[in-house]
């Protein structure tokens, strides 16, 4: 890629009626925020594209339970995400939501194009009813035991063995609402031929270069069981109407929430350009542009919205082009110390709220742990006492340890300015040479999504700048030579720099108060230039600590 190149990213859509734990950030949004932080800075042209998933079952629920309205349910939760998104540093450009009237009116349009190229069928069919409650009971309006895997699922997927459920296919369903024994009634939906789209969506997903083996293998195993047509409307009055004002079937029903919510990411690219000044219709020239990739960030239960169902719903509309790759992480279970991993879960107290962990600690911290145990190709474990411990002994004794012995140094020996490397040593220049190829490194590993490699690699920098350190012992040089003392303590502070650079992804707050104190300019910031040292003579600002112990 060259360097004006465009990007568009986007993580998965939270649907808005609870709060974030670090199995969400861990599993997409922070993956995400590193590549989108990274592309940035090597000069990339990114839109990072998310919002709320306002419409569905979910928030209906809730608005039930707490006696509101589902708009207010989305309301209030909307804001909570954004507030905790922006406090780890997530950086979206734009966060819409799926409950405007823009994303109804594009949702709409999309459904017509669809229809009109024929992959619509309107049929009539059976459908759980609760007749306590008076209401269809689509998705997870159901609960019940799953045919595929005999675990509890919910009657639109099971999120143990991440099948497609046939509501009427779970054993001994139930009303998510009432607890009621549903019965099955007649009504009319309009489903989505994707089974017709069986051929190329396996020549298209057998031809991906570059994805993760999990979700190209989980995508073409699902399509080896077949497609099969999918309703995409529903009996509820929560989501976007059904746009067939003509055909009185139409009426009370909206559009199944993962028809619309997929078509969010483009609403809100639009939003976004519209806010820029730029004419909405502009998001085809990221959306529909042959060269810009696209890169959807999501955990593993939306494996098969995302490498199925929106490829599908994209071929079938014809005009856009597919995803370029989608970027799945697993689950992020939680372990007490001496205790089992489980999953993350509200009822048993095992979930890390986003809110709670920020109210006492610094929000780098937890993106370094999280990078660290990202569960790119299987599940992994939050651990406290992992975090703390890295915490402690990484960010706080590696990291803020090299960074502050080599400020403070520099600030009492050299008048706080960038010393000059008055002698040439082998140690120095072997220091240079890793450090002019470290940002294609690590860069590397990042455009293959390795975010762990990647963020260790930086740390592995701050390790070898410690040893570094340590070996020239400058305290001793300073006494018997002044000009390699300058020469060792120009390297560290090129070390400082290049770990503001690269660690920036990882780590934007921290990144931001070294580079003040180096005071790099915006172009010094950009990725490339961790490779050039800092010009001596330049004088630089006051030390701070940059890690707080945790207890
Ligand atoms: O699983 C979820 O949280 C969904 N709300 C994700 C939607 S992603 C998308 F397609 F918008
Ligand atoms: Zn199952």
């Amino acid at each position: 890629m060259g360097s004006h190149d465009k990007v568009l990213i986007t993580a998965a859509l939270p649907y808005a009626n609870g709060n974030l734990h670090v199995g969400h950030i861990g599993g997409s949004y922070l993956p995400a925020d590193t590549y989108a932080r990274y592309c940035r800075s090597v000069g990339r042209e990114v839109l990072f594209i998310c919002g709320s998933d306002d419409h569905g079952v979910p928030a209906t629920l809730s608005a039930r339970a707490e006696g509101c309205t589902p708009r207010d349910v989305v309301h209030r939760y909307h804001d909570a995400q954004e507030r905790d998104f922006k406090g780890l540093g997530i950086r979206f450009d734009v966060y819409g939501r799926t409950s405007s009237p823009h994303h109804a009116a594009m949702s709409q349009e999309f459904f017509l194009s669809v229809n009109r190229n024929g992959f619509l069928e309107k049929r009539s069919t059976q459908q759980l009813f609760d007749a306590e409650a008076g209401i269809f009971l689509p998705d997870r309006y159901v609960r019940g035991t799953c045919p595929f895997c005999g675990q509890q699922a919910l009657g639109d997927q099971c999120e143990n063995c991440g099948k497609d459920q046939d509501a009427l296919e779970l054993i001994d369903p139930r009303s998510a609402i009432t607890g009621s024994v549903p019965e099955v009634r007649q009504t009319t939906h309009w489903y989505f031929r994707q089974d017709r789209l069986e051929d190329r969506l396996k020549e298209w997903l057998s031809a991906r270069d570059g994805w993760r083996p999990s979700v190209q293998n989980f995508a073409l195993g699902m399509l080896k069981q077949g497609l099969k047509p999918r309703a995409i409307t529903r009996d509820l009055s929560w989501g976007v109407p059904v746009p067939l004002s003509d055909d009185s079937d139409a009426g009370g029903k909206v559009l199944y929430v993962w028809f619309d919510a997929p078509i969010g990411y483009v609403t809100f690219t639009a939003d976004l350009l519209e806010q820029r000044g730029l004419p909405r219709e502009s998001y085809a020239d990221w959306w529909k542009n042959p060269d810009v990739p696209i890169y959807h960030f999501l955990g593993e239960d939306n494996i098969v919205f995302h490498a199925l169902m929106w490829p599908a719903m994209l071929m079938a509309e014809g005009t856009y082009q597919l995803p370029t790759n989608v970027v799945a992480n697993c689950f992020v279970n939680f372990q007490f110390p001496g205790k089992d991993e489980e999953k993350m879960s509200k009822s048993r107290g095992t979930a890390v709220w986003i809110h709670e962990y920020l109210r006492d600690a610094d929000p780098d911290p937890l993106r370094y742990y999280l990078t660290f145990i990202a569960p790119e190709a299987q599940r992994t474990a939050f651990k406290p006492d992992d975090l703390m411990r890295r915490n402690n002994d990484e960010l706080v004794g590696t990291m803020g340890n090299f960074v502050h012995r080599t400020l403070t140094f520099v600030a009492r020996y050299f008048g706080n300015a960038v010393p000059e490397p008055a002698v040439v040593t082998a140690e120095a220049e072997e220091m240079a040479a890793h450090l002019e190829r470290l940002p294609g490194v690590v860069g590397e590993e990042l455009d293959a999504f390795r975010f762990k490699n990647a963020v260790g690699a930086v740390m592995d920098l701050a390790r070898m700048g410690n040893r570094f350190f340590d070996y020239e012992a400058p305290w001793r040089q300073r006494k018997e030579d002044l000009g390699r003392c300058g020469t060792t303590l120009h390297t560290c502070l090129h070390i400082v720099k290049a770990l503001a650079i690269l660690g920036e992804p990882f780590m934007p707050f921290t990144s931001e108060k070294i580079m003040e104190i180096l005071g790099l300019h915006p172009g010094e910031r950009r990725w490339a230039s961790a490779a050039v040292p800092l010009q001596p003579r330049r004088s630089l600002g006051i030390a701070e600590p940059l890690f707080r112990k945790m207890e």
